[in-house]
C-alpha cells in the first residue's frame, strides 16, 4: 500500500537534488568571481581590504595635514563629538522646546539610486517643531545648514585650531532622520568633518581612483561632485561588470564619533537609529598648508560660535547652502582677470558656463551674484586684479 507511493516520492527527491544541485552550480560560479556580489549589496563582490585609519586622540592639525588632508586620507576621530554639549542636549524633546521655531531644509525619503537624478529630489522648508512632529509618519528628512543659534552646542577638534584649517569653514549642515536611509555611492566637493551625534551610520567608501569603474552619472557637477549609477541595495554585476575590480573600506561610525571625509571621495552610507543626527563641517579643499601659529596656538575644543564660518545659516531668510567657497572663487576671479581685465559678474557666469556647459547663462549668472557683491566692497561693479589680490576672503 505504502510501495505504490514510495516511487512518485522518490521521483520529487531526485528533482529537488537535481534542484540543489544546480543552485550549487551557481553558487560555486559566483565563489569564483565571476559574479560575486551579483544582485548583493554594494560590497559582494570582493571583502573590503583598504583600512581606514581611527584613532580617539585628535591629531596635530601639521599631523593631519601632512598625513591625511594632503593626501585626501580619511581618518575616524572616535569620541570626538561627546566634547559637544550637543551630544547629550539634542533629544526630539529638546531641540523642539529650544530651536522649534528655527527653519531648516528637507529633502524627500527616497532612494537615490539608478536613474534618480540628484535634481529631481523634491527640497522643502519646515521648522524644526514641526519637523519632528512629523519625520516619522511623513518619511522627510533634514539636509539643511545648520541654524547659528545652535552653534556653541557644537565643539570644533582642536585638529582644526591653527594655520590653514583655523579659518577654513565653509558651512556647517544637519542631517536629521529616522534611520533606515540609504544613500547613492557619491562624492562631495569639500573636506568634511562628519560627526554623529545619535543614531550609527554604517559607511562604504571608495577612493576616487576607480571613478572610472564606478558608472558614474555625468551631473552638471562635472568636476567635483558625482554619484554612482549602480543600485547599492543590489548590484547588477551583468550590467555594471567592472564594479568587481572596485577595493573598498566598510566601518561602522557609532553616536560620539566624527569621520574626515576628504573630498571627492565616494561614499555609500546607511543610517540606522531614530532619531539618527550628524552634523557635517565642510572645509575649504586646499591645495597647501600655511602652520603660522601652530607652534604657540592652544589646540583645543572650541565651540562653532567662536569660530569663522564662511556661509552661516540663522534660521530664517535666504539660506547660502552648497554656496562657492570664496577661496576658490578668488582663485577664479584671478584667472578671469588675466583674460577680462575688469571682471565683472558677467564674466564669471561666462567662466562658470566653460566648467558646465549645461548651465543655462541666467543660471549661471543667479549663482555668481552673491558672491560677487560681497566681493565688490564699493560696490563698483567690477573688480580689478588689484581689488581681487586685495580682497579679503574671509568675511568678517
Ligand atoms: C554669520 O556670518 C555673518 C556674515 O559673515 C557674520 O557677520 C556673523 O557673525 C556670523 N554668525 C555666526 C554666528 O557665526
Ligand atoms: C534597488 O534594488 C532594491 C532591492 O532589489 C529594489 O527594491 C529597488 O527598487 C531598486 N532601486 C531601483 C531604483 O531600481
Ligand atoms: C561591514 O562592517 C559591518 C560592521 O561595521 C559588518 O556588520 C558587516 O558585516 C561588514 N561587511 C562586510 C562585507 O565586511
Amino acid at each position: 500500500m505504502y510501495a505504490s507511493r514510495s516511487r512518485p516520492r522518490n521521483m520529487k527527491t531526485i528533482t529537488l537534488l537535481v534542484l540543489f544541485a544546480c543552485i550549487n552550480f551557481i553558487s560555486t560560479e559566483s565563489e569564483d568571481g565571476f559574479l560575486k556580489g551579483h544582485l548583493k549589496p554594494l560590497g559582494g563582490h570582493r571583502p573590503p581590504d583598504v583600512p581606514i585609519d581611527e584613532t580617539d586622540i585628535p591629531p596635530h592639525p601639521r599631523t593631519f595635514w601632512e598625513k591625511y588632508v594632503k593626501h585626501g586620507k580619511p581618518l575616524i576621530l572616535r569620541g570626538a563629538m561627546k566634547h559637544s554639549p550637543g551630544f547629550n542636549l539634542w533629544t526630539t524633546q529638546y531641540l523642539k522646546e529650544k530651536y522649534g521655531d528655527l527653519e531648516v531644509r528637507l529633502e524627500g525619503k527616497i532612494e537615490k539610486a539608478s536613474n534618480i537624478p540628484i535634481g529631481a529630489k523634491s527640497f522643502g522648508r519646515d521648522t524644526i517643531a514641526n519637523f519632528i512632529n512629523t519625520y516619522q509618519s511623513e518619511n522627510k528628512y533634514i539636509v539643511s545648514q545648520l541654524p547659528t543659534a545652535m552653534y556653541p552646542e557644537v565643539m570644533v577638534p582642536p585638529t582644526m585650531q591653527c594655520g590653514t584649517f583655523k579659518d577654513s569653514l565653509v558651512e556647517i549642515d544637519i542631517w536629521m532622520s529616522s534611520g533606515n536611509s540609504k544613500s547613492a555611492l557619491h562624492k562631495d566637493a569639500f573636506n568634511t568633518w562628519n560627526c554623529l551625534v545619535s543614531g550609527t551610520k554604517q559607511w562604504k567608501m571608495v577612493e576616487n581612483k576607480y571613478e572610472p569603474l564606478i558608472y558614474r552619472s555625468w551631473e552638471p557637477e562635472a568636476q567635483i561632485g558625482g554619484f554612482s549609477l549602480i543600485n547599492v541595495s543590489s548590484v547588477d554585476m551583468i550590467k555594471h561588470p567592472n564594479i568587481a575590480k572596485v577595493r573598498w573600506s566598510n566601518f561602522t561610525i557609532t553616536a560620539g564619533d566624527c569621520l574626515y571625509l576628504p573630498r571627492s571621495y565616494y561614499h555609500q552610507v546607511t543610517s540606522f537609529g531614530d532619531p539618527n543626527i550628524a552634523v557635517a563641517l565642510l572645509f575649504s579643499r586646499m591645495t597647501d598648508f600655511d602652520d603660522t601659529g601652530c607652534d604657540n596656538a592652544e589646540l583645543k575644543y572650541t565651540p562653532l560660535s567662536d569660530m569663522i564660518v564662511t556661509w552661516n545659516w540663522s534660521g530664517h531668510g535666504t539660506m547660502t547652502m552648497g554656496h562657492a567657497d570664496h577661496r576658490a572663487v578668488k582663485e577664479q576671479l584671478l584667472k578671469a582677470a588675466e583674460s577680462y581685465g575688469r571682471v565683472t559678474v558677467q564674466n564669471l557666469a561666462e567662466e562658470t558656463l566653460l566648467i558646465d556647459p549645461e548651465k543655462t547663462f541666467n543660471e549661471a549668472l543667479r549663482e555668481m551674484i552673491t558672491p560677487f557683491e560681497i566681493l565688490d566692497k564699493e560696490g563698483k561693479g567690477y573688480l580689478s586684479r588689484e581689488d581681487i589680490l586685495n580682497l579679503d576672503i574671509y568675511i568678517a
